[in-house]
Protein backbone atom coordinates (compact mmCIF):
# COMPACT_ATOMS: atom_id res chain seq x y z
CA UNK A 1 0.00 0.00 0.00
CA UNK A 2 1.65 3.17 -0.84
CA UNK A 3 0.43 6.56 -0.64
CA UNK A 4 -1.28 7.69 -4.05
CA UNK A 5 -0.37 11.43 -3.62
CA UNK A 6 3.28 10.13 -4.86
CA UNK A 7 1.68 9.37 -8.22
CA UNK A 8 1.05 13.42 -8.29
CA UNK A 9 4.76 14.50 -7.78
CA UNK A 10 6.18 16.53 -10.84
CA UNK A 11 8.39 13.62 -12.37
CA UNK A 12 11.92 14.90 -11.61
CA UNK A 13 13.67 17.13 -14.36
CA UNK A 14 16.77 15.31 -14.59
CA UNK A 15 14.94 11.91 -15.37
CA UNK A 16 13.13 13.24 -18.24
CA UNK A 17 16.61 14.69 -19.62
CA UNK A 18 17.71 10.96 -18.74
CA UNK A 19 14.54 9.93 -20.57
CA UNK A 20 15.13 11.74 -23.69
CA UNK A 21 18.47 11.80 -24.73
CA UNK A 22 18.59 7.56 -23.78
CA UNK A 23 20.00 6.32 -26.61
CA UNK A 24 21.87 9.55 -28.33
CA UNK A 25 25.40 9.05 -28.36
CA UNK A 26 27.78 12.25 -28.34
CA UNK A 27 30.32 12.54 -30.86
CA UNK A 28 32.78 10.71 -29.97
CA UNK A 29 35.78 13.03 -30.69
CA UNK A 30 35.04 16.08 -28.25
CA UNK A 31 34.57 15.67 -24.31
CA UNK A 32 31.19 15.82 -23.00
CA UNK A 33 30.01 18.93 -21.25
CA UNK A 34 27.72 19.16 -18.74
CA UNK A 35 25.65 22.41 -17.77
CA UNK A 36 22.15 20.79 -17.00
CA UNK A 37 22.53 20.86 -13.29
CA UNK A 38 23.74 23.87 -10.96
CA UNK A 39 26.41 22.57 -9.10
CA UNK A 40 28.52 24.97 -8.22
CA UNK A 41 32.00 24.28 -9.56
CA UNK A 42 34.33 26.93 -7.56
CA UNK A 43 36.35 25.27 -4.09
CA UNK A 44 34.54 26.73 -0.77
CA UNK A 45 36.89 28.59 1.42
CA UNK A 46 40.01 26.90 2.62
CA UNK A 47 38.78 27.64 6.08
CA UNK A 48 35.43 24.81 5.70
CA UNK A 49 38.27 22.40 6.16
CA UNK A 50 40.13 23.26 9.02
CA UNK A 51 37.43 24.60 10.68
CA UNK A 52 35.91 21.01 10.28
CA UNK A 53 39.10 18.97 11.78
CA UNK A 54 39.10 21.79 14.76
CA UNK A 55 35.82 20.72 16.17
CA UNK A 56 35.88 16.51 14.95
CA UNK A 57 35.23 15.55 18.27
CA UNK A 58 31.69 17.04 17.90
CA UNK A 59 31.11 14.02 15.47
CA UNK A 60 30.69 12.19 18.72
CA UNK A 61 27.71 14.25 20.08
CA UNK A 62 24.04 14.55 19.11
CA UNK A 63 23.47 18.16 16.97
CA UNK A 64 20.79 19.95 18.48
CA UNK A 65 17.85 19.93 16.08
CA UNK A 66 18.45 24.26 16.73
CA UNK A 67 21.70 24.06 15.89
CA UNK A 68 23.63 26.55 18.21
CA UNK A 69 22.79 29.66 19.85
CA UNK A 70 26.25 30.54 17.40
CA UNK A 71 24.65 29.30 14.55
CA UNK A 72 21.47 31.08 14.88
CA UNK A 73 23.02 34.62 15.87
CA UNK A 74 25.15 34.69 13.20
CA UNK A 75 22.63 33.88 10.83
CA UNK A 76 21.00 36.93 12.71
CA UNK A 77 23.16 38.94 11.96
CA UNK A 78 23.88 38.44 8.43
CA UNK A 79 20.78 39.08 8.09
CA UNK A 80 20.75 42.57 10.10
CA UNK A 81 23.77 43.43 8.01
CA UNK A 82 22.52 42.34 4.24
CA UNK A 83 18.80 43.35 4.54
CA UNK A 84 19.25 46.55 7.10
CA UNK A 85 16.74 45.55 8.82
CA UNK A 86 15.86 47.06 12.64
CA UNK A 87 17.09 45.80 16.02
CA UNK A 88 15.65 43.12 17.57
CA UNK A 89 13.32 42.19 14.03
CA UNK A 90 14.83 38.71 13.56
CA UNK A 91 16.32 37.04 16.64
CA UNK A 92 18.46 34.07 16.26
CA UNK A 93 16.18 32.25 19.16
CA UNK A 94 12.91 32.70 18.07
CA UNK A 95 12.97 33.87 14.17
CA UNK A 96 15.98 31.89 12.93
CA UNK A 97 16.41 27.42 12.33
CA UNK A 98 19.01 25.52 10.81
CA UNK A 99 18.16 23.29 8.19
CA UNK A 100 20.22 20.35 6.04
CA UNK A 101 20.22 22.40 2.80
CA UNK A 102 16.84 24.43 1.49
CA UNK A 103 15.45 21.45 -0.06
CA UNK A 104 14.67 19.43 2.67
CA UNK A 105 12.92 22.42 4.75
CA UNK A 106 11.47 23.80 1.61
CA UNK A 107 9.49 20.53 1.15
CA UNK A 108 8.46 20.03 4.50
CA UNK A 109 7.65 23.33 5.81
CA UNK A 110 4.51 22.69 3.17
CA UNK A 111 4.12 20.15 6.28
CA UNK A 112 3.89 22.31 8.74
CA UNK A 113 1.82 24.77 7.72
CA UNK A 114 -0.99 23.53 5.28
CA UNK A 115 -4.18 22.64 7.04
CA UNK A 116 -6.38 20.18 6.35
CA UNK A 117 -8.59 22.50 5.30
CA UNK A 118 -8.48 26.50 5.28
CA UNK A 119 -11.41 27.92 7.14
CA UNK A 120 -12.70 31.26 5.70
CA UNK A 121 -15.84 32.97 7.11
CA UNK A 122 -17.15 29.66 8.63
CA UNK A 123 -16.77 27.43 5.44
CA UNK A 124 -13.53 24.68 5.09
CA UNK A 125 -12.15 25.20 1.70
CA UNK A 126 -9.03 22.76 -0.04
CA UNK A 127 -6.10 24.52 0.75
CA UNK A 128 -3.92 25.63 -2.11
CA UNK A 129 -0.62 26.96 -2.70
CA UNK A 130 0.89 28.98 -5.05
CA UNK A 131 4.13 28.67 -7.19
CA UNK A 132 5.59 30.10 -9.95
CA UNK A 133 5.88 27.74 -13.00
CA UNK A 134 8.61 26.85 -14.53
CA UNK A 135 10.04 26.22 -10.79
CA UNK A 136 12.34 24.34 -8.36
CA UNK A 137 10.44 21.00 -8.50
CA UNK A 138 9.93 20.72 -4.51
CA UNK A 139 7.93 23.67 -4.30
CA UNK A 140 5.08 21.35 -6.14
CA UNK A 141 5.98 18.33 -4.13
CA UNK A 142 5.74 19.71 -0.66
CA UNK A 143 2.18 21.60 -1.67
CA UNK A 144 1.33 17.67 -3.19
CA UNK A 145 2.37 15.71 -0.09
CA UNK A 146 0.65 18.45 2.25
CA UNK A 147 -2.77 17.35 0.77
CA UNK A 148 -3.13 20.73 -1.34
CA UNK A 149 -3.60 22.05 -4.62
CA UNK A 150 -0.73 23.72 -5.97
CA UNK A 151 -1.45 26.49 -8.02
CA UNK A 152 1.38 27.28 -11.09
CA UNK A 153 1.65 30.26 -11.81
CA UNK A 154 3.17 31.29 -15.35
CA UNK A 155 6.32 32.95 -15.21
CA UNK A 156 7.15 34.70 -18.66
CA UNK A 157 9.36 37.33 -20.18
CA UNK A 158 6.38 39.94 -20.49
CA UNK A 159 6.05 39.87 -16.50
CA UNK A 160 9.70 40.17 -15.81
CA UNK A 161 9.80 35.98 -15.49
CA UNK A 162 7.69 36.39 -12.15
CA UNK A 163 4.85 35.22 -11.05
CA UNK A 164 2.02 37.62 -10.71
CA UNK A 165 -0.40 37.48 -7.75
CA UNK A 166 -2.22 40.38 -8.25
CA UNK A 167 -4.29 38.81 -10.97
CA UNK A 168 -6.47 36.25 -8.70
CA UNK A 169 -9.20 35.87 -7.78
CA UNK A 170 -10.37 36.84 -4.29
CA UNK A 171 -11.98 33.00 -3.82
CA UNK A 172 -8.71 31.52 -4.77
CA UNK A 173 -6.73 33.63 -2.79
CA UNK A 174 -9.04 32.63 0.51
CA UNK A 175 -7.79 28.96 -0.33
CA UNK A 176 -4.26 29.81 -0.29
CA UNK A 177 -2.41 28.43 2.96
CA UNK A 178 1.48 29.12 1.25
CA UNK A 179 2.84 30.79 -1.72
CA UNK A 180 6.26 30.09 -2.96
CA UNK A 181 8.45 32.79 -4.80
CA UNK A 182 11.77 32.47 -5.60
CA UNK A 183 13.98 35.57 -5.92
CA UNK A 184 16.20 35.48 -7.45
CA UNK A 185 14.11 33.03 -9.64
CA UNK A 186 15.21 29.94 -10.87
CA UNK A 187 15.90 29.27 -14.00
CA UNK A 188 14.85 32.96 -14.98
CA UNK A 189 17.33 34.94 -12.31
CA UNK A 190 14.86 37.37 -12.39
CA UNK A 191 14.73 39.21 -8.30
CA UNK A 192 11.54 40.68 -7.16
CA UNK A 193 11.44 44.35 -6.83
CA UNK A 194 10.82 46.04 -3.25
CA UNK A 195 7.18 46.47 -4.84
CA UNK A 196 6.54 42.90 -5.97
CA UNK A 197 7.68 41.43 -2.69
CA UNK A 198 5.49 44.21 -0.29
CA UNK A 199 2.17 43.76 -2.61
CA UNK A 200 2.99 40.04 -2.24
CA UNK A 201 2.79 39.79 1.80
CA UNK A 202 0.18 41.96 2.02
CA UNK A 203 -1.73 39.86 0.06
CA UNK A 204 -0.61 37.18 2.77
CA UNK A 205 -1.99 39.48 5.39
CA UNK A 206 -5.10 39.95 3.77
CA UNK A 207 -5.71 36.21 2.42
CA UNK A 208 -4.24 35.05 5.65
CA UNK A 209 -1.43 32.76 4.08
CA UNK A 210 2.35 31.96 4.26
CA UNK A 211 4.77 33.34 1.45
CA UNK A 212 8.04 31.46 1.70
CA UNK A 213 10.73 33.71 0.06
CA UNK A 214 13.51 31.08 -1.83
CA UNK A 215 16.65 33.55 -1.78
CA UNK A 216 18.96 30.75 -2.07
CA UNK A 217 20.44 32.56 -5.08
CA UNK A 218 20.69 35.91 -3.24
CA UNK A 219 24.22 36.46 -3.12
CA UNK A 220 25.05 35.68 -6.50
CA UNK A 221 23.65 38.55 -8.11
CA UNK A 222 25.43 40.58 -11.17
CA UNK A 223 24.78 44.47 -10.13
CA UNK A 224 22.17 45.34 -7.21
CA UNK A 225 21.90 43.06 -4.34
CA UNK A 226 18.30 41.69 -4.61
CA UNK A 227 16.02 42.99 -2.00
CA UNK A 228 14.39 40.39 0.36
CA UNK A 229 11.23 39.48 2.05
CA UNK A 230 12.27 40.35 5.54
CA UNK A 231 13.70 43.59 4.46
CA UNK A 232 10.60 43.81 2.64
CA UNK A 233 8.32 43.07 5.78
CA UNK A 234 10.54 45.80 7.60
CA UNK A 235 9.20 47.90 5.55
CA UNK A 236 5.57 47.62 7.13
CA UNK A 237 6.44 50.23 9.25
CA UNK A 238 3.50 49.60 12.76
CA UNK A 239 3.00 47.12 10.76
CA UNK A 240 6.31 45.05 10.17
CA UNK A 241 6.09 42.33 12.77
CA UNK A 242 2.18 41.41 11.09
CA UNK A 243 4.21 41.06 8.27
CA UNK A 244 6.94 39.05 9.42
CA UNK A 245 4.80 36.77 10.59
CA UNK A 246 3.18 35.94 7.07
CA UNK A 247 6.62 35.15 5.77
CA UNK A 248 9.69 33.06 5.90
CA UNK A 249 12.44 33.10 3.56
CA UNK A 250 15.32 30.25 2.70
CA UNK A 251 18.30 30.44 2.34
CA UNK A 252 21.87 28.19 1.50
CA UNK A 253 25.66 27.71 1.86
CA UNK A 254 24.87 25.80 -1.28
CA UNK A 255 25.69 28.80 -3.77
CA UNK A 256 26.70 31.51 -1.64
CA UNK A 257 29.65 29.63 -0.01
CA UNK A 258 29.89 26.94 -2.95
CA UNK A 259 29.40 24.30 -0.62
CA UNK A 260 26.34 22.03 -1.59
CA UNK A 261 28.16 19.09 -0.22
CA UNK A 262 27.79 20.49 3.55
CA UNK A 263 23.69 20.67 3.27
CA UNK A 264 23.71 23.64 5.63
CA UNK A 265 20.63 26.48 5.19
CA UNK A 266 18.42 28.23 7.57
CA UNK A 267 14.87 29.65 7.26
CA UNK A 268 13.74 32.70 8.96
CA UNK A 269 10.78 33.94 9.48
CA UNK A 270 7.69 34.83 11.65
CA UNK A 271 7.96 33.46 14.98
CA UNK A 272 4.62 31.04 14.72
CA UNK A 273 5.94 29.87 11.38
CA UNK A 274 9.43 29.00 13.02
CA UNK A 275 8.11 27.48 16.32
CA UNK A 276 5.26 25.21 14.21
CA UNK A 277 8.39 24.36 11.76
CA UNK A 278 10.82 23.55 14.88
CA UNK A 279 7.71 21.18 16.14
CA UNK A 280 7.81 19.60 13.18
CA UNK A 281 11.54 18.99 12.70
CA UNK A 282 11.81 17.27 16.35
CA UNK A 283 9.82 14.33 14.21
CA UNK A 284 11.09 14.90 10.70
CA UNK A 285 14.07 16.82 10.36
CA UNK A 286 17.77 16.09 9.44
CA UNK A 287 20.06 17.48 12.20
CA UNK A 288 22.84 19.48 10.98
CA UNK A 289 25.79 18.10 12.56
CA UNK A 290 27.75 20.22 15.17
CA UNK A 291 30.78 20.70 12.79
CA UNK A 292 29.09 21.66 10.00
CA UNK A 293 26.84 23.97 12.51
CA UNK A 294 30.50 25.26 13.33
CA UNK A 295 31.83 25.82 9.59
CA UNK A 296 28.11 27.09 8.85
CA UNK A 297 28.61 29.90 11.17
CA UNK A 298 32.04 30.53 10.26
CA UNK A 299 30.89 31.28 6.31
CA UNK A 300 28.14 33.39 7.21
CA UNK A 301 30.07 35.97 9.11
CA UNK A 302 32.62 36.03 6.00
CA UNK A 303 31.83 37.73 2.83
CA UNK A 304 35.31 38.48 1.82
CA UNK A 305 34.83 34.87 0.18
CA UNK A 306 31.63 35.54 -1.29
CA UNK A 307 32.44 38.79 -2.97
CA UNK A 308 35.53 36.51 -4.97
CA UNK A 309 32.65 34.02 -5.85
CA UNK A 310 30.63 36.68 -7.22
CA UNK A 311 33.16 38.21 -9.11
CA UNK A 312 33.97 34.82 -10.73
CA UNK A 313 30.20 34.68 -11.55
CA UNK A 314 30.30 37.76 -13.38
CA UNK A 315 33.17 36.81 -15.48
CA UNK A 316 31.19 33.90 -16.94
CA UNK A 317 28.11 36.11 -17.72
CA UNK A 318 30.88 38.87 -19.10
CA UNK A 319 32.09 35.69 -21.30
CA UNK A 320 28.81 34.63 -22.24
CA UNK A 321 27.18 38.12 -22.91
CA UNK A 322 30.52 38.38 -25.38
CA UNK A 323 29.33 35.02 -26.88
CA UNK A 324 25.53 35.10 -27.22
CA UNK A 325 24.56 38.62 -27.12
CA UNK A 326 21.58 39.61 -29.51
CA UNK A 327 21.16 35.54 -30.20
CA UNK A 328 18.62 33.33 -28.11
CA UNK A 329 17.14 36.39 -26.18
CA UNK A 330 20.35 36.07 -24.48
CA UNK A 331 20.27 38.67 -21.26
CA UNK A 332 22.55 39.12 -18.13
CA UNK A 333 20.04 38.11 -14.95
CA UNK A 334 19.73 40.23 -11.88
CA UNK A 335 21.23 36.68 -9.93
CA UNK A 336 21.58 33.18 -10.13
CA UNK A 337 23.97 31.62 -12.55
CA UNK A 338 21.87 29.68 -14.87
CA UNK A 339 21.40 30.91 -18.74
CA UNK A 340 17.47 31.16 -19.69
CA UNK A 341 18.16 30.96 -23.29
CA UNK A 342 15.04 30.92 -25.91
CA UNK A 343 16.14 28.71 -28.52
CA UNK A 344 12.15 27.81 -29.85
CA UNK A 345 11.99 24.25 -28.68
CA UNK A 346 14.01 23.24 -25.88
CA UNK A 347 13.56 20.14 -26.39
CA UNK A 348 15.05 19.35 -29.88
CA UNK A 349 17.34 22.08 -28.82
CA UNK A 350 18.36 19.62 -25.86
CA UNK A 351 19.07 16.58 -28.13
CA UNK A 352 20.81 18.13 -31.43
CA UNK A 353 23.23 19.57 -28.58
CA UNK A 354 23.69 16.32 -27.24
CA UNK A 355 24.04 14.68 -30.60
CA UNK A 356 26.14 16.69 -32.11
CA UNK A 357 28.34 18.55 -29.70
CA UNK A 358 28.17 16.42 -26.49
CA UNK A 359 26.44 19.75 -24.70
CA UNK A 360 24.04 18.77 -21.93
CA UNK A 361 21.32 21.26 -21.02
CA UNK A 362 18.07 21.05 -19.61
CA UNK A 363 14.99 21.55 -21.80
CA UNK A 364 12.56 24.35 -20.02
CA UNK A 365 9.52 22.46 -19.87
CA UNK A 366 11.41 19.92 -17.71
CA UNK A 367 10.95 22.34 -14.85
CA UNK A 368 7.31 22.47 -15.55
CA UNK A 369 5.03 20.08 -14.43
CA UNK A 370 4.44 17.48 -16.58
CA UNK A 371 1.00 18.44 -17.46
CA UNK A 372 1.10 19.08 -21.16
CA UNK A 373 -1.14 22.23 -20.71
CA UNK A 374 1.37 23.85 -17.86
CA UNK A 375 4.53 23.54 -20.03
CA UNK A 376 4.64 26.40 -22.20
CA UNK A 377 6.80 28.63 -19.95
CA UNK A 378 9.05 26.16 -20.81
CA UNK A 379 9.05 24.94 -24.10
CA UNK A 380 10.82 27.30 -25.57
CA UNK A 381 13.72 27.88 -24.01
CA UNK A 382 16.96 25.62 -22.27
CA UNK A 383 18.53 25.83 -19.36
CA UNK A 384 22.54 26.03 -18.99
CA UNK A 385 24.31 26.42 -15.49
CA UNK A 386 27.52 28.54 -16.17
CA UNK A 387 29.38 26.80 -13.02
CA UNK A 388 32.29 25.48 -14.88
CA UNK A 389 35.87 27.60 -15.45
CA UNK A 390 35.88 30.32 -18.04
CA UNK A 391 37.89 27.94 -20.85
CA UNK A 392 35.34 25.00 -20.52
CA UNK A 393 32.48 27.48 -21.19
CA UNK A 394 33.93 29.32 -23.73
CA UNK A 395 33.89 25.88 -25.71
CA UNK A 396 30.86 25.16 -24.51
CA UNK A 397 28.91 28.19 -25.87
CA UNK A 398 31.07 28.05 -29.28
CA UNK A 399 29.07 24.35 -29.58
CA UNK A 400 26.22 25.46 -28.98
CA UNK A 401 26.49 28.92 -31.62
CA UNK A 402 27.59 25.79 -34.32
CA UNK A 403 24.80 23.50 -33.23
CA UNK A 404 21.75 26.21 -33.30
CA UNK A 405 23.16 28.90 -35.73
C1 LIG B 1 15.68 27.40 -6.48
C2 LIG B 1 16.36 26.45 -5.57
N1 LIG B 1 15.97 26.37 -4.29
C3 LIG B 1 16.55 25.53 -3.43
C4 LIG B 1 17.58 24.72 -3.81
C5 LIG B 1 18.17 23.77 -2.78
O1 LIG B 1 19.47 24.03 -2.48
P1 LIG B 1 20.18 23.39 -1.20
O2 LIG B 1 19.30 22.25 -0.72
O3 LIG B 1 21.48 22.93 -1.67
O4 LIG B 1 20.22 24.49 -0.18
C6 LIG B 1 18.04 24.76 -5.11
C7 LIG B 1 19.14 23.87 -5.54
O5 LIG B 1 19.54 23.75 -6.63
C8 LIG B 1 17.43 25.66 -6.02
O6 LIG B 1 17.82 25.77 -7.29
Amino acid sequence: MLNPRLDDLMTYPFERLARLLLGIEPPKIMAPISMSLGEPQLAPPAFVATDMAAAAPDWGRYPPNRGTPGFRGAVADWLKARYGLPDGFIQGDTNVLPCAGTREAIFMFALAVVPPAKIRDGKALRPAVLMPNPLYHVYSGGAVLAGAEPIYLPARAENRFLPDFRGLRADLLDRVALAYLCSPANPQGSAATMEDLCSAIEMAIVHDFVLAVDECYSEIYDRQPPVGALEAAASFGSRRELAREHIVVFNSLSKRSSAPGLRSGFVAGGEKAIAAFAKLRNFASCQTPLPIVTVAEHLWRDEDHVRATREAYRARFNLAEQMLEGRYGFYRPDGGFFLWLDVGDGEEAAKRLWAEAGLRVLPGAYLCPDEPELQAPGTRYIRLALVHDLETIGEALTRLRRVLN
